[in-house]
């Protein structure tokens, strides 16, 4: 029956039992959840209520005279406004905010933090496209009210990551460092149910995404991978491979915990400022837990994402991940590349199963 499953808040109490602050993690995450319904109810009206992420204008006037504000900053103002007050977090950095977000004097002495990008791929949100949140908790062991320094710390050390995907239904998926779990919400009664328990992500996929306009930017490892990938049967991978591309992360990642894959925002050369596209606190590190929490692997490419070191709250990142065999072969790949023992990607034409390979001519 389907009132037998758990709601979020019973499956936090049973989960959290035995941590040492079990109590006031779960409260947190309480929190971070109704502010992912409340988001789930704005985005879900459209034009109805606010004007998209996109608009040019950015803040509007509605029909009734009242100021709309871009979806990307309401959202913001979401998050923080439902994890402020319930005495749990000592600062906040979120995508949309260059400085972390200090609390008003008196509300000190808290113990976790909490980074998030409130509205993932929110260039989707004027076609109808999935836009999700991401969020990750740290704990704050200082005293003292928390400064940019204190988030920068590795990925290993969060103790709880998620992320909200508002598409046909809205679900919320979270770990805590004991698997993956996935809740949809019920939106008669208000409350997420547990119906994804314990994702596993499958040990092999032939599915892979990437934003292939970029291709010529990258770097000869990814440009083998994805060439081999693209060869399929011809190649020597041995088998077709299907490709998708959302343009938002939050999406392509619970494909891959639904069903497998690997997704790649690999450092390319178009803008050499930049060492990826991905931030590294609040998009690649959640997801990386969530992805390895579920039996995957989170790479830069040259090794595991949750060890690097954040140099800055906004760092970009290079991001693999996605199903372990594929991440750890790309690794490979990067590997063959730097000792220069890697295998130049030949065009389909010259492959070995060609008519044209060169010794046949
Ligand atoms: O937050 C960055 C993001 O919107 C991701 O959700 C998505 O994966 C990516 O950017 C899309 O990038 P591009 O515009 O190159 O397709
Ligand atoms: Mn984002």
């Amino acid at each position: 029956m389907f009132y037998q499953r758990p709601t979020l808040s019973k499956f936090l109490i049973e989960h959290l039992r035995d941590a040492p602050d079990g109590p006031d993690l779960s409260a947190l995450l309480i929190d971070v959840a109704a502010a992912v319904k409340t988001i789930a109810a704005v985005v879900a009206k459209g034009q109805l209520h606010v004007r998209g992420a996109a608009a040019p204008d950015r803040a509007t006037t509605n029909v009734h005279g009242e100021v709309q504000k871009p979806l990307d900053v309401l959202t913001n103002e979401i998050v923080i406004g439902h994890c402020e007050w319930g005495g749990l977090v000592a600062g906040m950095v979120s995508e949309e905010l260059e400085a972390p977000y200090e609390l008003p004097d008196g509300l000190r002495a808290r113990r976790h933090l909490l980074v998030f990008d409130p509205l993932d791929g929110s260039s989707n949100i004027d076609v109808n496209v999935s836009v999700g949140t991401i969020f990750s908790v740290l704990r704050h062991d200082r005293d003292e009210a928390p400064g940019a320094r204190d988030y920068l710390q590795p990925g290993r050390r969060q103790i709880a990551a998620g992320y909200a995907i508002y598409g046909p239904t809205t679900m919320l998926v979270l770990s805590v460092g004991r698997g993956t779990h996935g809740f949809t919400l019920d939106r008669e009664i208000g409350n997420f149910i547990l119906t994804h328990p314990d994702l596993r992500i499958p040990e092999t996929t032939s599915e892979f995404a990437i934003n292939t306009s970029n291709e010529r930017f990258w770097e000869p490892p990814v440009q083998r991978y994805v060439g081999e990938c693209k060869e399929g049967r011809s190649g020597i991978r041995d088998r077709d491979f299907n490709m998708r591309w959302i343009a938002s992360m939050v999406a392509e990642v619970h494909r891959i915990l639904m069903r497998g894959g690997v997704f790649l925002y690999p450092r390319d050369t178009k803008d050499p400022r930049k060492p990826g596209r991905l931030r590294l606190l609040y998009e690649a590190n959640p997801m990386s837990m969530l992805i390895e929490q579920a039996g995957g692997r989170g790479s830069t490419g040259r090794g595991p994402l949750l060890d690097v070191v954040p140099e800055s709250i906004h760092q970009r990142i290079p991001v693999v991940l996605g199903t372990r065999e594929e991440v750890e072969r790309i690794e490979r790949y990067h590997r063959e590349h730097e000792d220069g023992t890697d295998r130049p990607f030949v065009s389909p034409l010259f492959n070995e199963r060609s008519l044209f390979r060169p010794e046949a001519l």
